[in-house]
């Protein structure tokens, strides 16, 4: 199916849209608690495509999940219970649920094929395959490297183990992994990346060493069934934070957004280029939650070096967007993940930018750009990236003339209602 979808340009912007549940929260809330002994509920989970790939996969696995409103319930089955499934487990698009689920599948004594869809079956499974196979499972890779992986279970042997990119996919899937294991595991190197499954794990009963240059796993540990909240996705937010930032006399009002340090990168950024975004923190559970206000004001480029990557992994090609609207240079360097995410998201932003008339200079792990530029209306390829899609969507709020933003309903990834809302903010 390929629905495309038109956005005008909107002088007026809005609103307090309710944020959906934390993609990464909603995860590992299904995850964990399938894993978990007795009945975990989950709050204000996310409904989207990549959530719904997780719950298919479980499901497939023998793990009953049942919703009803805003609550799922997941019966746990423990930590040796999954069932081998009776076909391949279908990942969609979504790299969380793949590389979590080979971390749980390493120490489970079966054999199970995953895949995904064309963009999911192009993304390095290296990474996270090659310790897994150190620990004892057995692994195989597409071409040494990709989806379809068949995954032969064993127990498993604690390992140290440095981890070589900040991806806190890669470090969940290690912990998961350490939880089945016999001995202490440790974990160095790019431990930095977000920190939602140390947080929910001490929910669930678990107890992780950590500090901050390492994470140490006793294993075996069992978790125990719990009650998760999930915040709204602070990368959800981001959208409606930047059009806020950028569209003179604009106001926003959120409520309910992850405050997680580790993802709050890009309004750091955003306010050291001198937006007027209020926070406001409301409830300080394991993950902290508050409102955020954002009115319109003049922005500046800045400089992003590699240390602050992790904490904006996901907003990046939408900071392209604004830097357009900022006088001066905008600059990002250590980027080079973006390479490998939903799309090659440095040069989707690159392409779709130029299509709109401005100028970036590309460079393998970042860019460069020079602002005010003003845009005009163009066709963009979305490469059936959510977060193109929906970035170029705000670049379309401040263009000149109509936008046309192809496979747009690829936004269903991570934010089925993110049209739906965008109509309703730009009335
Ligand atoms: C995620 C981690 C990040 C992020 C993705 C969700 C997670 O990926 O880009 O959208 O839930 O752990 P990496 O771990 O590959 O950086």
């Amino acid at each position: 199916m390929c629905v495309n979808e038109i956005v005008v340009p909107s002088q007026q912007f809005r609103g307090s849209p309710i944020i959906p549940g934390d993609k990464s929260i909603s995860h590992r809330g299904l995850i964990f608690g399938a894993l978990a002994k007795g009945r975990t509920e989950l709050i204000d989970i996310l409904d989207s495509a990549d959530v719904n790939s997780t719950a298919q996969c479980l499901q497939q696995l023998g793990v009953k999940i049942v919703s009803l409103g805003n609550k799922t319930w997941v019966e746990g089955v423990g930590a040796t219970g999954l069932c081998s499934p009776n076909s391949i487990l279908d990942c969609g698009n979504s790299g969380t649920t793949m590389r979590l689920l080979m971390g749980v599948l390493a120490g489970q004594a079966m054999q199970v094929t995953l895949t995904g869809d064309a963009s999911l079956r192009r993304r390095p499974m290296k990474r996270v395959a090659h310790p897994l196979v150190q620990m004892g499972a057995q692994i195989s890779l597409s071409q040494e490297e990709y989806a379809p992986l068949t995954i032969t279970g064993s127990t498993l042997q604690s390992i140290h183990y440095h981890l070589p990119v900040a991806s806190a996919q890669l470090k969940t899937a290690m912990i998961l992994a350490a939880l089945s294991a016999s001995g202490t595991t440790c974990l160095t190197g790019e431990i930095h990346s977000r920190d939602h499954t140390e947080r929910m794990l001490n929910d669930f009963g678990v107890h992780l060493d950590l500090n901050s240059m390492r994470i140490q796993i006793q294993g075996p540990q069992s978790l125990r069934a719990t009650t998760v909240q999930v915040p709204g996705d602070p990368s959800t937010a981001a959208f409606w934070i930047a059009a806020a930032s950028i569209i003179p006399e604009a106001q926003l009002q959120l409520e309910n957004i992850s405050l997680n340090p580790s993802r709050l990168g890009f309004l750091r950024v955003l306010q050291r280029m001198g937006a007027n975004i209020q926070i406001q923190s409301t409830s300080e559970q394991s993950e902290p939650v508050g409102r955020i206000r954002v009115t319109a004001q003049p922005l500046k480029g800045v400089s992003i070096c590699k240390q602050e990557i992790p904490s904006l992994i996901d907003e990046i090609p939408l900071l392209a967007v604004v830097a357009t609207q900022a006088t001066g240079f905008l600059e990002v360097e250590g980027a080079e993940e973006l390479r490998v995410k939903e799309s090659d998201r440095l040069e989707a932003v690159a392409t779709n930018l130029r299509a709109m008339g401005a100028e970036i200079e590309v460079r393998k792990d970042g860019f460069r750009i020079h602002g005010i530029q003003r845009l005009r209306g163009a066709k963009i390829e979305s490469y059936h990236d959510h977060r193109i899609a929906m970035a170029f969507s705000i670049a379309a709020l401040v263009a000149e003339g109509p936008t046309e933003i192809l496979h747009a309903d690829c936004a269903k990834v991570s934010y089925p209602e993110f049209f739906s809302t965008l109509r309703n903010l730009t009335q």
